[in-house]
């Protein structure tokens, strides 16, 4: 059993549902022993390829765990100030091999960083002592080998003793398996080796590197990755994206090896998505890709492409007008009323394009109001009513049998993606095309 651990972008939520949905495609057997906003421990049965991180959108780093004792110690060492328990963290750390890993590297001097994540709060007000901590500790365990080392600090105005991973990436951390991570959990903490971090610079390329972009509207790479495995678009499958812009959620589907299919009623993103996905075939060399982009309206998408032909669709439709301000009640209602037949003619044609129990990942708008209360739109019902069922993004099995897993995550029917400067955010669902027979025992 291997103990990895997964550091979440901004949207925690997003990650571990993308995190989860990813394994599962991918048939990796899997179980979240814990999670936490600052980062999920995972075991699975065997370690997970370090370059999952490329295909992940919403995972910063990833760790293997080298050693993990109980939280209460770390409790009696730092809250409770017990050289004891200190001394016991220090022996911990010399057993799990990770200095050795690190006294092996080439370099006369080796240059190592810790980070320190805390899933409980009364940790991360002494997060920075922990880290000096541990940094000083390893330092002179270095020395005893005769390695000289330097530990990589940063500006006192950082919050967290946390490097970002674009510090583990230009100091080469990873290959010098000189980042440690120190995750404390609220049961037990982790120390682990970090073993691969997010490359920011790739998801940037595809987002402002492609030849055609369009800013307000078009999706983010990150959160395009992680719809397409929310979507369990793996490779060889076929995913469409009927109204696919200027072609973002289709990249992330080629990079999946997956084949992509691009329909779009404006002429002028056809061919947009047409020269994106050319462009990225070139910059990526991925010879085996294939991929078709059509004009066409979404109402009429299966005489386009022709029934039960594929086995994703993953979409954004228009989210309505852009917003100045935030709106009243009454104009959002307008808005995602103005927008329902945009959406019900989708759920209608994406379920004939789809192959039996194929999945719709949508994006539908989640309007910030006055009054405090989001305005969503109702789609579930038409879903259900056309032959869908919702897919919730956290399932009981994923997590370990005597892991805590609040009632409200399991009961989350969609997951939200919205930041604090947007007025519109973005609100995604997973649906499954039932079969004939699944649908039938539901209508009994
Ligand atoms: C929010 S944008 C999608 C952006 C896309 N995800 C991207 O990253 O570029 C919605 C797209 O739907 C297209 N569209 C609007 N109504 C449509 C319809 N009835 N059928 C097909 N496409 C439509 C628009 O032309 C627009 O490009």
């Amino acid at each position: 059993m291997q103990f990895q651990l997964f550091i979440p972008g901004k949207n925690w939520r997003l990650s571990l549902a993308e995190l989860v949905s990813f394994l599962k495609a991918k048939t990796v057997k899997f179980v979240v022993f814990s999670f936490s906003r600052e980062f999920f421990v995972v075991s699975t049965e065997e370690k997970a390829e370090s370059s999952i991180i490329d295909a992940l959108g919403g995972t910063i780093k990833i760790g293997v765990s080298a050693v993990d004792f109980p939280t209460e110690i770390v409790n009696r060492a730092f809250l409770q100030k017990d050289k004891e328990a200190k001394a016991q963290i220090g022996r911990e750390i010399v057993a799990s091999g990770l200095v050795d890993a690190m006294v092996k590297g080439e370099s006369e001097k080796t240059l190592f960083g810790v980070s320190v994540y805390c899933a409980e709060r009364p940790f991360r007000s002494i997060s920075k002592i922990i880290q000096r901590f541990i940094g000083s500790f390893i330092k002179s365990e270095m020395s005893v080998y005769g390695k000289k080392s330097r530990f990589m600090g940063f500006a006192r105005d950082r919050k967290l003793p946390q490097l970002s991973h674009v510090e583990v990436l230009k100091k080469n951390l990873v290959e010098n398996k000189a980042e440690i991570l120190f995750c404390i959990g609220r049961e037990r903490t982790f120390v682990a080796n970090t073993v691969a971090v997010h490359d920011p610079f790739q998801f940037q390329k595809r987002d402002v590197g492609k030849p055609v972009q369009r800013k307000i509207f078009a999706i983010s790479p990150r959160l395009a990755r992680i719809m397409v495995n929310l979507a369990a678009c793996t490779e060889g499958k076929v995913l469409l994206d009927p109204f696919c812009g200027v072609g973002t959620i289709l990249q992330e589907a080629l990079l999946a090896e997956a084949t992509a299919i691009g329909v779009d009623i404006n002429g002028w993103c056809v061919e947009a998505t047409t020269r994106n996905l050319k462009w990225l075939k070139d910059e990526y060399a991925l010879e085996n890709a294939e991929y078709r982009v059509l004009k066409g309206d979404v109402h009429r998408l299966s005489q386009k492409i022709g029934w039960e032909q594929v086995d994703c669709v993953t979409t954004e439709p228009d989210l309505g007008p852009a917003l100045r301000q935030v709106p009243t009640t009454s104009y959002a209602l307008r808005v995602t009323e103005k927008l329902e037949p945009l959406y019900y003619g989708l759920l209608e044609e994406a379920n004939k394009v789809l192959k039996s129990g194929g999945l719709l990942v949508l994006v539908s708008p989640y309007i910030k109001t006055r009054s405090g209360t989001p305005v969503t739109m109702e789609i579930e019902e038409k879903a259900v009513d056309i032959g869908f069922e919702r897919v919730y993004p956290f399932k009981r099995k994923h997590f370990a049998r005597d892991a805590s897993v609040p009632e409200n995550l399991l009961a989350m029917a969609s997951l939200v993606d919205a930041e604090r400067r947007h007025k519109i955010g973005r609100e995604i669902h997973v649906f499954k095309k039932l079969s004939e027979k699944d649908r039938e025992a539901t209508l009994v």
